[in-house]
């Protein structure tokens, strides 16, 4: 076709100012440089190094022979809707029906099917920041407005009930949390969620959406407690998020779950059937079998990540002009880089951001790593530490290096 008879391609209003995540940018730099020939580390992607357990993937052979490959219930299959129920009895204390549940190609999925299904034109959603980048994309996307509410390092990165409370308005749909945190690891202690709860009982209108898929990657001593164990008064507007993919290594096979007030759920399964329908009848199958299976593994899994996280954090605190806080779960750190912007590289360019100090990590150092600003909270970095003990230490003592050579 000639140039004149071509119609360009406009984007909808909804994706208009949505770009390819900068985690994704990150990741495909890092191609780049390796297919060019040149070492490159990444600690830029969020997913365990662990292999799925073979009892799970067994489980998913045995369900292709058995003949599971027929479109799957829109809502999950019952076997793996009874595991769901039996991990929240088990290791939450909650008890839901099955109305009250609904699998997804991911936990992603779910958290994309509740905004589409509550959210109108000019609803607001509150997400603290540093948040995962999805999230207010995933807002924007489903038609809503993100209310970022910035919590400093100096807070934990956590949300307050005064900030909390000053962010709510009337046109407030949802607060999004997430615990234990993407980016910055955080966790919510029972006091804290309490005191945000007890905002939330002041305004009846505003849904608790909570993002628990890093339950099982927290090292305190307290362990994981669920936002709705803490808060059940709230549980007719509550949204629990989670998934297998973190704790189960379980990335590839796109499985999550949501549970919660079984009209919203009915709603949620309303978006789902017209987008995807049920999700994958192997992954559910699998899944299954990962929720219904032996967990012990899966403290040894914490423990390995603990040993990680406590190597990294002293490395990159020995680098001059970082400093990074100890996180209390999931296997990122977000450490301040507010102590090199300003400083000069050996090349001669001046740090002013933390994009630009990721930049130089890569180019000069092949590291690559997130800068602060894809969360919100710029002058920070993200790095995931689920990586072999060999490889982060070839990172750290590049990190201390490229720190090292600026002035
Ligand atoms: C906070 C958070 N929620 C959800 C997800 C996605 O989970 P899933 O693989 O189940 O879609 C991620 C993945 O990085 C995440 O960091």
């Amino acid at each position: 076709m000639d140039a004149e008879h071509m119609t360009s391609f406009t984007r909808g209003e909804r994706v208009a100012s949505i770009e390819i995540s900068e985690i994704v940018q990150i990741s495909e730099a890092a191609a780049r440089k390796r297919a060019a020939g040149e070492a490159v580390i990444t600690l830029g992607t969020g997913e365990p190094d662990f292999d799925t357990p073979d009892h799970v993937k067994q489980a998913a052979v045995d369900a292709i022979w058995a003949g599971d490959t027929k479109y799957p219930a829109t809502r999950g299959n019952p076997p793996l809707i009874d595991a769901i129920l039996g991990k929240f009895r088990r290791e939450n204390g909650l008890t839901f029906e099955r109305d009250q549940i609904i699998v997804s190609a991911g936990a992603k999925q779910i958290l994309f099917n509740a905004l589409m299904a509550s959210l109108s034109a000019g609803d607001d959603v509150i997400v603290p920041a540093p948040y995962w980048t999805t999230y207010l994309d995933m807002v924007t996307v489903c038609g809503g407005r993100p209310n970022v509410v910035t919590c400093s390092a100096e807070n934990g990165f956590k949300l307050t009930p005064e900030q909390l409370e000053a962010a709510i308005g009337p046109d407030t749909r949802w607060l999004l949390l997430n615990t234990p945190g993407n980016p910055s690891g955080a966790v919510y202690s029972v006091a804290e969620m309490r005191a945000l709860g007890a905002v939330l009982e002041r305004h009846p209108r505003v849904w608790l959406m909570v993002d628990e898929i890093y339950e099982h990657i927290v090292y305190g001593a307290d362990g994981f407690t669920s936002a709705l164990q803490t808060l059940p008064r709230l549980a007719d507007r509550m949204l629990i998020v989670n998934g297998v993919s973190k704790a189960y290594a379980m990335t590839g096979w796109r499985l999550g779950y949501g549970a919660g007030p079984a009209p919203l759920i009915k709603a949620m399964a309303v978006v789902q059937g017209q987008a995807t329908s049920g999700a994958c009848s192997i992954s559910q199958a699998a899944a299954t079998a990962a929720l219904n299976g032996n967990q012990d593994f899966l403290a040894d899994r914490c423990a390995s990540f603990r040993e990680r996280r406590d190597m990294m954090v002293a490395a990159l605190n020995q680098s001059s002009g970082l400093s990074c806080q100890m996180p209390e779960g999931a296997f990122y750190l977000y450490p301040s880089c507010e102590g090199v912007l300003g400083l000069t590289t050996p090349g001669g360019a001046v740090l002013s951001t933390d994009a630009d100090f990721c930049a130089y990590l890569l180019d000069a150092h092949g590291v690559a790593v997130v800068p602060g600003r894809a969360f919100g909270l710029p002058g920070h970095f993200r790095l995931s530490y689920a990586y072999s003990k060999e490889l982060l230490e070839s990172a750290a003592a590049s990190i201390r290096t490229a720190c090292g050579a600026l002035r």
